[in-house]
């Protein structure tokens, strides 16, 4: 029965996603469709007008299936940058990050670890899925913990003076699709009145476990990671935590990371489309709750997946205000912004640049903003290369696919040396010893 619901409600996401795609189209291409669509209406309901409605709409279909095509098939864009890299030798965003008191990090596995452009652009980084419970757990079995390829990727950060960031440890969405177990499907295995106490049991053992065994290692943590609707308007997500645990999870799951280890700074991360609709909303109220209640929550995280639109920088800065405004640190998460999104542009991979410039400027303007993680390094490999609904390209990252240097690097480089001296230096993570950092 679960898991039939999760199928309709994945349906209803892709339903919806068509119907925005639909939506998108008649704002573009607006008045010509609606007016064919009118007139193959017509068509159907008044026979004097069925031929004309009949070849409306066989043209209705074959616009929309061309404007379809258009907008999945793949595009290019020329490279000026190319003819830049020399001048650009030697620019390290790193170093200027860290002088201008902001981390600047990236999301890394296991593959663009040991790579120098890491070392050279960022002072901090989050592992994007060695942390996730399905990962955590030896062979996908429930329960049994392999802490190999994360400790890898930890210790390698230490030993280079870099912070990471903890991603993440309560993740309802999506877990069947991105190789968390589907604890739905796990719990199905167990008595009905059995499956709540299994869940808490298994939530408040995995907490305790990834934050006792990272204690003193990783500062940062997203304790609960995406806890609304995606496609809602501010209300929680249907998810196996809400279902079994009830709304509670989210604060007993700051509870417990902050009984286990006090020291940390525990963070709601969410994803959102914009920073002023009923969704962002929501997730504000949410949190003003949390910290109302008394719950250890120190600093909220805007993921910033620019996925479909640009929103608003202006409308960001106000958001990230009322958050410190509570006395919470932000950071953007998880920043990636489609290319194609600037395909309008002269030059979209200036154009990209410029808008991560603002994004970088926006934090830099709130000293309660203290970071930013781009979610990858290079354009080689980015999550949502290969998905139909972010057709290429996305190329969203510092280094394109093959390394080279892409105009941001340029654009940031100046804005964080403009920027040094304005807020306090981040003290870096001191080059862990290997006595330090045996984990
Ligand atoms: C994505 C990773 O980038 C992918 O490699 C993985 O297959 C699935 O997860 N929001 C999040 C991130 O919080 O953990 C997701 O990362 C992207 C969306």
């Amino acid at each position: 029965m679960i898991r039939e619901l999760r199928t309709i409600s994945r349906l209803c996401d892709l339903i919806y996603l068509v119907m925005e795609f639909f939506i998108t189209l008649i704002q573009i291409g607006g008045t010509l469709i609606a007016i064919l669509l009118l007139m193959a209406i017509i068509g159907l309901f008044f026979k004097r007008f069925r031929k004309m409605g009949l070849i409306t709409l066989v043209g209705l279909v074959l616009l929309l299936t061309l404007t379809a095509v258009y907008f999945l098939s793949p595009r290019t864009y020329d490279r000026p940058y190319l003819a830049q890299q020399a001048q650009w030798e030697g620019i390290s965003i790193r170093e200027a990050a860290t002088e201008a008191g902001i981390y600047i990090g990236a999301a890394v596995h296991s593959d663009n670890l040991y790579r120098s452009e890491l070392l050279n652009s960022f002072n901090s980084l989050t592992p994007e899925v060695d942390l996730k419970l399905g990962h955590l757990f030896e062979n996908e079995q429930v329960g049994t913990y392999d802490f190999s390829t994360a400790d890898s990727i930890v210790e390698y950060a230490l030993s280079n003076g870099i912070r990471v960031r903890g991603h993440t440890l309560v993740w309802g969405k999506l877990s069947a699709m991105f190789k968390a177990p589907d604890l739905d499907a796990y719990l199905e295995d167990f008595p009905e009145a059995e499956r709540s106490s299994i869940l808490k049991n298994l939530v408040d053992t995995h907490i305790k476990t990834v934050l006792s065994h990272y204690k003193g290692k990783i500062p940062q943590w997203d304790v609960v990671n995406e806890p609304l609707e995606i496609m809602g308007d501010g209300e929680l997500e249907e998810n196996v935590y809400l279902k079994y645990l009830g709304a509670s999870y989210i604060a007993d799951a700051f509870q417990l990371a902050h009984e286990t280890d006090p020291d940390l700074q525990l963070v709601l991360n969410e994803i959102l489309f914009n920073y002023q609709d009923e969704r962002a909303e929501g997730f504000y109220q949410l949190v003003k709750q949390l910290q109302a209640d008394g719950v250890p929550i120190h600093g909220v995280g805007l993921q910033s997946h620019i996925l479909y639109t640009i929103p608003s920088i202006e409308a960001l800065r106000v958001y990230i205000k009322r958050f410190t405004d509570l006395g919470l640190e932000v950071e953007l998460t998880e920043v990636d912004a489609r290319l194609r999104l600037f395909g309008d542009a002269e030059d979209p991979y200036h154009a990209q640049a410029e808008f991560y410039g603002e994004l970088v400027q926006t934090c830099l303007d709130n000293p309660g903003c203290t970071g930013i993680t781009f979610w990858g390094i290079s354009d080689q490999s980015c999550w949502m290369d290969g998905q139909m609904i972010f057709p290429a390209p996305n190329e969203p990252f510092f280094y394109d696919a093959e390394y080279r240097m892409k105009p941001v690097m340029r654009v940031l480089a100046t804005i964080l040396t403009n920027a040094k001296g304005s807020r306090e230096t981040i003290h870096m993570v001191e080059p862990a010893t290997n006595a330090d950092s045996e984990l």
